[in-house]
């Protein structure tokens, strides 16, 4: 008898095919003469999802990028639902950028294939499809009711779906959400995720003299905003990498001892941060790991800075104005508009009088913790068994953010769980993207052995 397992490893090469077909439409939601193309991705998904047997698969319009949703609900009354999420937006990719090759010409090289969005997360979601592909080509039907919501919005803050999810709310209804678009923590070690970062980004304006002026007519006399911005930004961390901002970390809950002995078993090797970043020191506040600071800690970030000239040769100027985009990675129990709020006063507090400053809020997105006991944990915890050769996941927090997390859980009131197939080493949003076709491949058989595992603990009353 042939399994859903083996129909999926006799159709790899198709799969393969299938995952570059989407992977070479530049579905980047960023940018606004892409829309077309972001549309165009997500038509790939109503279609290849009703090609596969979804009774229900649709388009859905908002004011941003659609929403692809679908419904496969037949498998009785017993049965668990499960939401399943995903994103089919990816980051900008340009050639300049330091891309080998086309970032949208999916090529094969070592066994990973090499794309914008193969591993964020195209092919974590392309994975999901297969495995149902693969279930109903094998057994005609699925062991569990599926609902699927793939955004085009998530690397923009995922802007609509929040209003979308509540207006939807009892159509979404579910009995736990999935959800791939986290890492691993190594190609032989699946991991589950049970914490990410939240945001709050923000742009800070520095308003100096009413226009550009002559460096020697008025320098001396003149604050000059890039120096005055450059003073600001100075004061917003102790010497030792914590943030001074008054009342930042008031709302954090303090981990346990025990999660950090947890956490300090999968600790992040100096190496291979060296290796990552091609820097030798670490930074950061000292008493935390490297794992905990990027999982578990609040950081503050210039995510880039403008002002003046800085074209090819020189020119004495004295500029008008400066910019700095900041950006706060939050973590569980803080909220995002706080923070806000407490940044603002706190660099209007330390505004000299010879500069206005004004620090404005782009968007926001929460923290969350997934709770580690529901039935889909279990579930998820045999679907790694059986994708990658009986060897448990271990459990990690990660400094990502995928801000409708957060919406799930307080709106639908469900288990979110984080399943993913990434590796910190894959350089999303970077150049040269890839995912390993190993990963492809054992994400599908992990989904695969879900709905199996997940359909059995539902019934054994787990
Ligand atoms: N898949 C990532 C989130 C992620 C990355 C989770 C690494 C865990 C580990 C997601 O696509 C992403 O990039 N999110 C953005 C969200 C932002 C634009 C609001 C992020 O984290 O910067
Ligand atoms: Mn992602
Ligand atoms: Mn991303």
């Amino acid at each position: 008898m042939t399994t859903p397992i083996d129909y999926a490893h006799a159709h790899a090469e198709q799969f393969r095919e299938q995952l570059n077909d989407l992977l070479r439409i530049p579905s980047v939601s960023t940018t606004p003469e892409l829309a077309g193309e972001v549309r165009r991705a997500g038509q790939w998904l109503v279609d290849d999802m009703k090609r596969i047997g979804f009774p229900h698969a649709e388009l859905v319009d908002t004011k941003g990028h659609p929403i692809v949703y679908g419904e496969w609900l037949t498998a009785g009354a017993d049965a668990p639902t499960v939401l399943i999420y995903g994103h089919y937006d990816v980051q900008p990719a340009e050639m300049i950028d330091g891309w080998d090759s086309d970032p949208f010409e999916p090529v094969v090289r070592d066994g990973k294939i090499y794309a914008r969005g193969s591993t964020d997360d195209k092919g974590p979601v392309v994975a999901h499809l297969k495995a149902i592909e693969s279930i109903i080509q094998t057994n005609g039907k699925l062991p569990i009711n599926v609902k699927i919501i793939f955004e085009g919005e998530e690397e923009t803050s995922s802007i609509h779906l929040g209003d979308f999810v509540t207006e939807y709310k009892e159509r979404l209804k579910a009995d736990a959400c999935l959800i791939s678009d986290t890492s691993i923590y190594a190609p032989d070690i699946p991991s589950i995720v049970y914490g990410l970062r939240g945001l709050v980004y923000m742009e800070l304006h520095v308003q100096g003299p009413k226009t550009d002026l002559h460096s020697g007519g008025f320098g001396g006399t003149v604050h000059n905003p890039a120096q005055a911005l450059a003073e600001i930004i100075a004061k917003l961390h102790h010497p030792d990498g914590a943030v001074s901002v008054p009342g930042f970390y008031d709302d954090i809950e303090p981990m346990s001892d025990a999660e950090r002995e947890e956490l300090a078993k999968l600790p992040w090797e100096v190496e291979d941060w060296s290796q990552s970043t091609g820097i030798t020191e670490p930074w950061g506040e000292p008493q935390f790991s490297l794992g905990e600071r990027v999982g578990a800690r609040p950081t503050l970030e210039i995510n880039g800075m403008a002002s003046g000239f800085y074209g090819e040769g020189a020119k004495t100027v004295l500029p008008a104005k400066a910019l700095a985009k900041i950006s706060c990675r939050l973590v569980a129990n803080q909220n995002p508009h706080k923070i806000y709020e407490l940044l603002r006063d706190y660099i209007a507090s330390i505004t000299p009088k010879t500069v206005k400053t004004e620090l404005r809020l782009l968007h926001t997105g929460d923290p969350a913790l997934t709770a580690r006991d529901s039935v889909a944990m279990q579930a998820a915890i045999e679907a790694y068994k059986g994708g990658w050769g009986g060897t448990e996941p271990v459990f990690t927090r990660e400094g990502g953010s995928i801000p409708i997390v957060a919406n799930f859980q307080r709106e639908l009131g469900i288990p979110v769980v984080l399943m993913g197939f990434g590796l910190e080493t894959d350089g999303a949003h970077g150049p040269n993207e890839h995912f390993g076709l190993d990963r492809y491949y054992k994400g599908i058989d992990t989904i695969i052995t879900f709905h199996e595992a997940y359909a059995k603990l539902h019934a054994a009353g787990k």
